[in-house]
């Protein structure tokens, strides 16, 4: 029998050890640029599993995996992220978190373990692929710069033909999977408005410049980008999250201090949008006898999935789990620091259901009960090692 058909019972044998890899790390959670234990527990296992090769440290924290087959033949990357975030785990159950303020409430928990029980089953049947499999686990998603980039520069994807990775989502029924070509993730920028105006008595507003009017302004006026300079039938989010300014009741507020994101999926419309929010800024600053100064951070790029890879994925999953199972994913303005490896080597970015009522996970990603329908894990390991092992046997060289 091939590899590929005995990939579902091969995994099922594994889960009890992926759902307990899960529920270790889900208690032990790391922060980005902070995760020690986490890459050191990958490591261990991949080098039980005499893996041809285990680099640590790659790219800061991250970890590489390589898997070679019984001949050569193309190498294809899997990545897998294992960062958590600062979100302080309010679920009553028995794996939640045992660090204070830390919580693993976006899934990569999930996706290390449901990885690294790919990596057990193949590990132990190498000489049924050409090629190599390379194993990405990744520092660091949810914080910029990212892991991907930092790794990427280290040379993690190297000789890679093809990347593929998933992403758990709460808000999708478990069971299902959710593949489409083109662009799915946004790209996300960040900025920082700081207006200056002039202070003064809270009943003399004639001898001031009101920043907290001002940063009023800019933040309506922000809106007309997407309404008045975007096309409708393209895409941009711009989001004022935090709004600080004044101390006291009766005082006309010096400064003002604004910052927020910036969604786009076409590079012409990032450019677009950064020019047009300084322009806003400033512009409605100067009318206003005000001075902006704007901070524009751009960060990850859009996650935009190639035709071929995102064929082979979707292949691979309609093998297994047939067309009412596999769905075409919508685009969304989220960001995803799996762009970096698109943005050297072709591949994919699949999302995969993991809500389920009957196991309280209903609430969205980085909310403080987010959690998972565990089974989810290994329909995301059996598509990866179905789609991985398609990929090779079609470029057999
Ligand atoms: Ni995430």
């Amino acid at each position: 029998m091939k590899l590929v058909d005995q990939l579902p019972e091969l995994l099922r044998q594994m889960e009890p050890q992926i759902v307990s890899w899960r529920r270790h790390l889900h208690q032990y959670p790391e922060l980005s640029f902070q995760e020690e234990k986490t890459p050191a527990m990958i490591a261990d296992i991949l080098r039980e599993l005499a893996f041809d090769e285990v680099r640590t440290g790659v790219g800061g924290r991250g970890v590489v995996g390589v898997l070679r087959g019984s001949r050569p033949g193309a190498v294809v990357a899997l990545r897998a992220d294992f960062d958590a975030l600062p979100i302080q785990d309010q679920k009553e159950v028995e794996y939640k978190s045992k660090v204070p303020g830390v919580m693993h409430a976006c899934g990569h928990d999930a996706h290390t373990s449901q990885l690294l029980g790919l990596a057990s089953v193949l590990a132990k049947h190498r000489e049924q692929f050409a090629g190599e499999i390379r194993f990405l686990f990744q520092h660091a998603e949810e914080e910029n710069p990212g892991g991907a980039i930092q790794m990427v520069e280290d040379g993690a994807i190297e000789g890679v033909d093809a990347v593929f990775g998933v992403h758990l989502w709460s808000m999708f029924p478990v069971g299902n999977v959710y593949i489409s070509a083109g662009p799915i993730m946004a790209n996300v920028d960040d900025f920082v408005i700081t207006i200056k105006g002039r202070g003064g008595h809270g009943a003399l507003p004639e001898q001031t410049v009101d920043s907290i009017v001002v940063g009023s302004q800019i933040v309506s006026s922000l809106q007309t980008i997407a309404s008045r300079n975007v096309s409708p039938l393209d895409h941009v989010v711009v989001t004022v999250g935090t709004f600080h300014a004044g101390d006291n009741n009766n005082v006309i507020a010096d400064s003002c201090r604004l910052s927020g994101t910036v969604r786009t999926f076409l590079p012409e419309t990032r450019d677009l949008a950064e020019q047009r929010l300084i322009e806003v800024a400033k512009g409605t600053a100067a009318l206003m006898g005000a001075v902006a100064e704007v901070e524009y951070d751009r960060g990850y790029p859009a996650v935009i999935n190639c035709d071929k890879e995102s064929e082979i994925a979707r292949q691979a999953a309609l093998e297994a789990f047939g067309e009412e199972r596999v769905l075409p994913m919508k685009p969304v303005m989220g960001g995803e620091d799996f762009s970096y490896y698109l943005g050297k080597v072709p591949g994919a970015y699949l999302f995969i259901g993991a809500g389920n009522p009957d196991h309280n996970a209903t609430y969205p990603h980085h909310h403080p009960r987010f959690d998972i329908d565990e089974s989810a894990m290994l329909v995301a390991s059996e598509v990866l090692g179905r789609t991985a092992l398609r990929y090779l046997e079609q470029h057999q060289s």
